[in-house]
């Protein structure tokens, strides 16, 4: 069965790439957002980043036309209905994502429908629970920015059906990423190692071992990656990140996860990177 229907949860960063990924490579996108505000700001990133794609000459003005077409923004969940997957990519926090699975099992008509979760961490097993039909449950993890970033995890659980791994599988692939697959231990592949470099950095620079500049400066020119890990905190969310962080230690409870005291101080004073203004660093 070709994938064609596609629903995306949520139009915040993530929510707002995938679905402009997906009907890039041609599906009808249906996006869910909670109220006609939050509606609007995830068309506006969505038009923002086809924009930033013209700007770089990888869209031309007719392709940015012909996926705007097929993305719809709602408020209404019912409009999920006919889709063939779903995609949640709502904020991280357990209990909503549960909710939502919950809803999307009595909305969804088709019942080889597949629903997916691009959580960074929770354990699909727990969401596939909350709904009557756990093989039809994966997880799709995409990387921000996702109309840059190459990979998508293809996460699977115990009860996931050899069919719906192989057409999430597909799906992924047809939007141009490249996919691997991971168990369903929190954190996955990349998060996994990725979360605990960020949780050092930043007891590095708690610890006054160098200035955040230097520590980011060391691993991009030092390391070769794009960006540094204090850099990275910013743009991911600290918030997000000490979320992350917490569903790694509560499973593995290892000393490696745990969010330093910095971390958790700057959450709470409303630091949360570059979509508050200031993380790390101070954004216009
Ligand atoms: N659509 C399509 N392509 C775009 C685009 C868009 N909206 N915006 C930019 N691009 C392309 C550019 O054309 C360019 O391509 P090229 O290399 O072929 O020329 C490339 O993307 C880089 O764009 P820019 O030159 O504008 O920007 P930078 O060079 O400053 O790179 C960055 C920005 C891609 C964000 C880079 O800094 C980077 O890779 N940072 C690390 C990102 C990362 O690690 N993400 C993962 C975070 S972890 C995560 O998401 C998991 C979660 O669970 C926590």
């Amino acid at each position: 069965m070709a994938i064609e229907r596609v629903g995306v949860i949520g139009g915040g960063l993530m929510g707002s790439g995938i679905a402009e990924v997906c009907a890039r490579s041609g599906s009808n996108v249906v996006v869910h957002e909670i109220d006609v505000g939050a509606a609007e700001a995830a068309m506006g990133r969505i038009e923002g980043s086809l924009a930033r794609a013209i700007d770089r000459g990888k869209l031309e003005e007719s392709g940015r036309r012909s996926i705007l077409n097929k993305i719809t923004v709602s408020t209404d969940l019912a409009e999920q209905a006919d889709r063939q997957l779903v995609i949640e990519a709502a904020t991280e926090n357990e209990d909503l994502k549960k909710q939502i699975f919950a809803a999307l099992d009595d909305v969804i008509d088709d019942e080889n429908a597949i629903l997916a979760s691009n959580t960074s961490s929770i354990p699909i097993t727990r969401l596939a629970a909350a709904t009557s039909r756990p093989e039809s449950v994966v997880g799709l993890h995409f990387f921000n920015p996702v109309p840059v970033m190459a990979l998508v995890e293809l996460v699977t659980t115990v009860k996931t059906a050899d069919d719906v791994r192989g057409q999430a599988r597909d799906y992924a692939a047809s939007l141009g990423k490249t996919v691997i697959d991971a168990r369903d231990r929190a954190g996955f592949v990349v998060n996994m190692l990725l979360v605990p470099f960020m949780l050092s950095a930043i007891r590095m620079y708690e610890t006054g071992v160098a200035s955040a500049e230097d520590i980011d400066t060391g691993m991009r020119l030092g390391a070769n990656h794009p960006m540094g890990p204090l850099e990275l905190t910013d743009f991911v969310g600290v918030d997000t990140t000490k979320y992350v962080a917490d569903v790694l230690f509560e499973e593995f409870k290892e000393p490696l996860y745990a969010s330093p005291p910095l971390l958790t101080r700057m959450v709470e004073a409303g630091l949360h990177g570059r979509k508050s203004g200031e993380g790390f660093y101070k954004y216009e």
